[in-house]
């Protein structure tokens, strides 16, 4: 048994100076890429939103959520870097299509009831499945966790509250606040991943403790706590074979539409287009900054050397 296998069964934490499997660190760079990437890309489609905020107060609590998704993604990038990988290259193949960002991003927002909805029910996925992150073999992955998902907890609760108001409001309101539900409701979901019978990578994942949970395991936690807050919320989530099965100890529900997830992978979601440009139109316009940046860093390093 290697030293990195006993750190494994051992449940210690694997360190960048720790020997590892390169098909260990190929996948920690393949799933820490895409959930950095998945949180910048993750600022567009409540952004848009920022400038319409409907009070100085929405806006000030959408800022703050914004401003935090981009910091998730540095941390991110910085926990990818550990592994040897250039966070540049991992840009560019984010801009190329090489890597991939979450389907959910690929969603509109046509009302700000999607905002509360993503908060409702994409910052809440985002804590099922990061939760168990926190526990992940990898350290510095596992330490990023945490800090991210103290702050997901305000993304999540945020949110709910904004739902809860238009929901108890004018009938108009309530009837944004559904709608929003039942646009985000399904696509959720499949943030969690394939069905386990599918998934690639679950069974390798799960051995080295990357992933504690199966897809399925965290898709069905994630449902069991939505249907007691939408009943608080005063909304119907879209899905009507959701019952409690007491046999189960869980709740019962409809058939996901896989060939929509496999579609929205393909490219061929609502936004991927939109969002790949935006990003990549960002990333050159902020050039200028990162140029800036490096040129006060290395006067800076003159004036100490
Ligand atoms: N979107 C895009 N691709 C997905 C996906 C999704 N929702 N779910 C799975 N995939 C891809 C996988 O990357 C893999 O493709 P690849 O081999 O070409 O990379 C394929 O589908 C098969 O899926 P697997 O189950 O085998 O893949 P994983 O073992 O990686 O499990 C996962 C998928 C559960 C998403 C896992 O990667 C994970 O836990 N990632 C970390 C969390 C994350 O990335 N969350 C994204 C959202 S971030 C967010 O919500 C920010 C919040 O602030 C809003």
């Amino acid at each position: 048994m290697t030293r990195f296998d006993e750190l494994i069964a051992a449940d210690e934490r694997i360190e960048p100076r720790d020997r590892m499997p390169d098909a260990y660190r190929r996948t920690l760079v393949r799933q820490i890429a895409q959930h950095a990437h998945s949180e910048i890309i993750g600022m567009q489609p409540e952004g848009r939103w920022i400038t319409r905020a409907p009070s100085l107060k929405r806006k000030a609590i959408l800022l703050a959520k914004v401003q935090d998704e981009a910091g998730h993604g540095l941390y991110l990038y910085g926990a990818a870097e550990t592994l040897g990988v250039d966070r540049d290259d991992l840009l560019d193949a984010l801009h190329e299509g090489r890597q991939r960002y979450s389907s959910i991003f690929n969603y509109p927002t046509p009302t700000w009831a999607d905002v509360g909805a993503i908060g409702w029910l994409v910052d809440g996925a985002a804590i099922v499945n990061q939760v168990p992150l926190c526990r992940c073999s990898y350290g510095p992955y596992a330490r990023a966790m945490v800090r991210i998902c103290k702050e997901e907890s305000f993304h999540q609760r945020q949110g709910f509250e904004l739902l809860h108001t238009l929901a108890h409001g004018t009938p108009a309101q309530h009837r944004m606040a559904q709608e929003a539900v039942e646009r985000w409701y399904w696509p959720s979901l499949m943030m969690f991943g394939p069905p386990d019978e599918e998934s690639t990578h679950s069974a390798q994942s799960m051995a080295w403790k990357i992933k504690r949970h199966s897809n399925d395991e965290l898709r069905q936690r994630f449902i069991d706590m939505l249907v007691p807050q939408s009943e608080v919320l005063g909304l119907r989530l879209p899905d009507p074979e959701l019952r409690w099965n007491a046999e189960r100890g869980h709740y019962d529900h409809g058939e996901i539409d896989w060939s929509e997830f496999r579609r929205v992978l393909a490219g061929d979601g609502p936004c991927n287009a939109e969002r790949l440009a935006h990003r990549r139109n960002a990333h050159e316009e902020g050039a200028w900054v990162r140029e800036a940046a490096a040129a006060y860093a290395r006067r800076k390093q003159g004036e100490i050397s």
